[in-house]
């Protein structure tokens, strides 16, 4: 029923002073309430208004930007930020404020995707740290410097499980594995929103993009891709599943077609899935001009029939498309779209607002740059992470750490390229603020070695003027450092390379510098795996740092010299080639294990997931359960006991798979269900434990998502540790 204040203000009878407070605007009321009782004030024309979102301010995404931003309607739904200060949003808010009828807040939304002003690793790299509890500090951090600046609304975390390193979105994900990207999503959703998303620090998240984007048609951006219901619930969905149930506020919807179907207007991953069977309460927006990228797509005869196909299928929010503005409106008059559905998403638009508290507190805090900013605290805590993030790859004959050289030569096109190590989407973040590698080795060695400094070889192209004399600096020394790897822009969003190896001339540069006779060290900075099978033999020891953001070269500085123990394992495998690709660890088994292998390459990865090295050494004890065999409803612990056996302190991530050898739909070789970190001093012992729940850990989910479980055999594998677990 309609309040008094809201008909009379719908009828024009009354203004807004004279009313006293509509219920809307009370904010002891319950959200639920509050929703309902603007609802009824609202017109459609206002409603529809909420379901669009435009962008203020100057973008800075090269994709997008010939995009214009249009007038802006001061009762818009959202806004994409591209500002680093708040002043223009509160501009923009005060319209919306106090120059609509109904005094809607405009919620502001914007890329945050490893860090806002204080940029860390990439998530690929974020999940190699394996250490939940440091991403989820980090994006904690990251809402903090988005929100007292402007932004209400990250459009992160990426959850997408990518297997195809050429793929250049791979960078912006937890990697190959669902458990993984599951584990690493929970983390962020609970960083970015805390408990309260109403605080001035705090952002809702975005699961993107929903669903299935990561399995790209070799590896090219924005194309089709053929998944079936099965993998799709045993691989793309698991993370967003996640997702949902830590609280996940809003969740975007992918550029990808699925087998037939775009993800934009999909009604059974939006309607029936998500809001369905996992009774997702939040909001759903577009990818960037999704709605009418289904006309290309091949959904949508025109901008209109694709309004209707995506908000029927339970696409609530149209980013940038102009389609809902244009076109819902008659839709709804026509009978093709209904009220209820209009209805249903501005619920979930108004909800957010209300949660994030935007009512009571529409504007932000204009709080001076460096109080909000790069604080001292967030610069190191993004250390800390990178520092977690980086993998040991090899290390033979113990090259690194290195001690006791008396030069060292640093060769290579990172050397002074800090502003590549932001890798992509990197908020407001500024090359002049990264630490370049130049100037960490030079803090890190100064003290103790000569380090001579020389790029000689470009990213890429066929300059090789610079070879002859990097030969005679690494002649001069007694190790060589090899800093060679991508720039940040061949990774993520348009960023495919169709070979994964190291451009032909850094090729070239590293096999010219090995005529030097000197121990190489390869320092690999990319956003995706690389194929590695030319270079590595000529290498003692290859170190993957990653893209770290704003630490830039000094975390690995500190593994170089042995300050920072690594600690990284790898969250997705390194082909040998870019023609192994596919090849991930949870892969099916072959009807003929033995057969069917590449003749030209081994058939194994050369890094595997999982795989990283550290300065120490680790033995691992047996595996133990706590019971043999258990009945579906009853829990087990497995344990394994880890010693630091070397001579110093280092953290190790054990890795928990199980594999049911014989199912009913067959399962991957091995399946990760559980991993955790712990540091163990030189000569202690940790204990690791996994608490299997069997209906949560052995069971399946079949293509239409409903899950079971089986009675039988099933292992619990760690490493090569494996153990038997009857289920009856
Ligand atoms: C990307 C999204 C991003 C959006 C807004 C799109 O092109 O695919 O990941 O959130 O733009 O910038």
């Amino acid at each position: 029923m309609k309040t008094l204040a809201c008909l009379m203000l719908c009828c024009g009878l009354m203004s807004w002073p004279l009313c006293g407070q509509p219920r809307y605007k009370d904010a002891s009321l319950p959200v639920e309430e509050r929703v309902e009782d603007l609802l009824e004030c609202m017109t459609l024309e206002e409603k529809i208004l909420q379901l669009n979102q435009y962008t203020l301010g100057a973008s800075d995404n090269a994709n997008n930007i010939e995009e214009v931003t249009a007038r802006i309607p001061a009762g818009i739904g959202s806004l994409i930020y591209y500002e680093e200060n708040p002043e223009l949003r509160n501009g923009m808010q005060r319209r919306a404020m106090e120059q609509t009828r109904l005094g809607i807040p405009i919620l502001f939304g914007y890329d945050v995707i490893h860090g806002f002003r204080t940029v860390y690793p990439i998530s690929l790299a974020q999940a190699c740290s394996w250490n939940t509890d440091l991403v989820r500090e980090a994006c904690d951090m990251a809402a903090a410097e988005a929100r007292r600046s402007g932004v209400d609304w990250t459009f992160s975390p990426m959850i997408d499980v990518a297997r195809d390193g050429r793929w250049g979105r791979i960078s912006e994900g937890y990697g190959e594995d669902p458990y993984t990207n599951a584990a690493f999503c929970t983390a962020s959703v609970e960083g970015y929103q805390g408990s309260d998303l109403s605080s001035s620090t705090q952002v809702a998240a975005c699961l993107k993009h929903y669903v299935g984007y990561g399995a790209s048609e070799a590896g090219r951006d924005y194309v089709y891709t053929e998944i079936s219901r099965q993998t799709l619930w045993d691989t793309y969905l698991p993370p967003y599943e996640a997702g949902v149930r830590a609280g996940a506020a809003t969740v975007m919807s992918s550029f990808n077609d699925i087998s037939g179907t775009p993800a934009t207007c999909n009604a059974y991953t939006l309607s029936k899935v998500l809001k369905g069977q996992w009774g997702f309460g939040g909001l759903v927006v577009s990818d960037w001009a999704a709605v009418p990228q289904l006309i290309p797509q091949g959904a949508a005869a025109d901008r209109k029939e694709a309004a209707r196909l995506a908000v029927n299928a339970g696409l609530d929010m149209d980013m940038v498309g102009h389609c809902y503005d244009n076109y819902l409106d008659s839709l709804v008059r026509e009978g093709a779209v209904s009220e209820e559905r209009i209805d249903d998403a501005v619920r979930r638009v108004l909800t957010l607002k209300f949660r994030l508290g935007l009512f009571e507190r529409p504007y932000t805090g204009e709080v001076p740059a460096d109080q909000r900013l790069l604080l001292p605290q967030n610069r190191e805590l993004a250390e800390r992470l990178a520092e977690e993030s980086i993998v040991l790859l090899k290390n033979e004959g113990g090259l690194l750490p290195l001690q006791g050289q008396r030069t060292i030569a640093v060769l290579g096109p990172i050397v002074d390229a800090p502003g590549e190590l932001l890798g992509s989407w990197s908020g407001h973040g500024r090359g002049e603020e990264v630490c370049p590698v130049r100037d960490a080795l030079t803090e890190e060695f100064g003290g103790t070695s000569q380090v001579l400094f020389h790029a000689g070889c470009p990213f890429d192209g066929d300059d090789r003027s610079g070879f002859a004399s990097a030969l005679e600096t690494a002649r001069e020394a007694d190790v060589v450092v090899l800093f060679m790897g991508e720039r940040r822009g061949w990774s993520g969003e348009n960023g495919s390379r169709s070979c994964i190896e190291l451009p032909e001339i850094q090729e070239e540069f590293i096999v010219e510098m090995q005529k030097a006779g000197k121990p190489m060290v390869l320092v690999l900075s990319s956003g995706r795996p690389l194929a590695l099978q030319r270079v590595e033999p000529l290498c003692d020891a290859i170190v993957e740092m990653w893209q770290p953001g704003v630490p830039g070269g000094r975390p690995v500085a500190g593994v170089l010299s042995g300050r920072v123990n690594p600690s990284g394992k790898l969250s997705v495998t390194f082909p040998r080639t870019t023609g192994q690709i596919p090849v991930y660890y949870n892969r099916r088994q072959s009807s003929r294990p033995r057969q069917g292998l590449y003749q030209d390459i081994p058939s194994t990865p050369l890094y595997e997931f999982g795989h990283g090295l550290s300065y120490t050494s680790f033995e691992y004890g047996d595996l133990k359960l706590s019971r043999e065999s258990v009945t579906g409803g009853e829990t087990l612990t497995a344990e394994i006991s880890v010693t630091n056996t070397g001579e110093r302190d280092g953290a190790e991530t054990v890795h928990w798979f199980i594999s049911d050898p014989a199912c009913r739909i067959t399962r991957p070789l091995r399946e990760l269900k559980h991993f955790e970190k712990q540091v163990i001093p030189a000569g202690e012992t940790r204990v690791f434990r996994f608490g299997i729940d069997p209906a949560r850990d052995l069971s399946f989910v079949d293509s239409d998502g409903n899950r079971f479980l089986e009675p039988g055999d099933y292992y619990i594998m760690v490493k090569d540790r494996k153990v038997r677990l009857q289920v009856y």
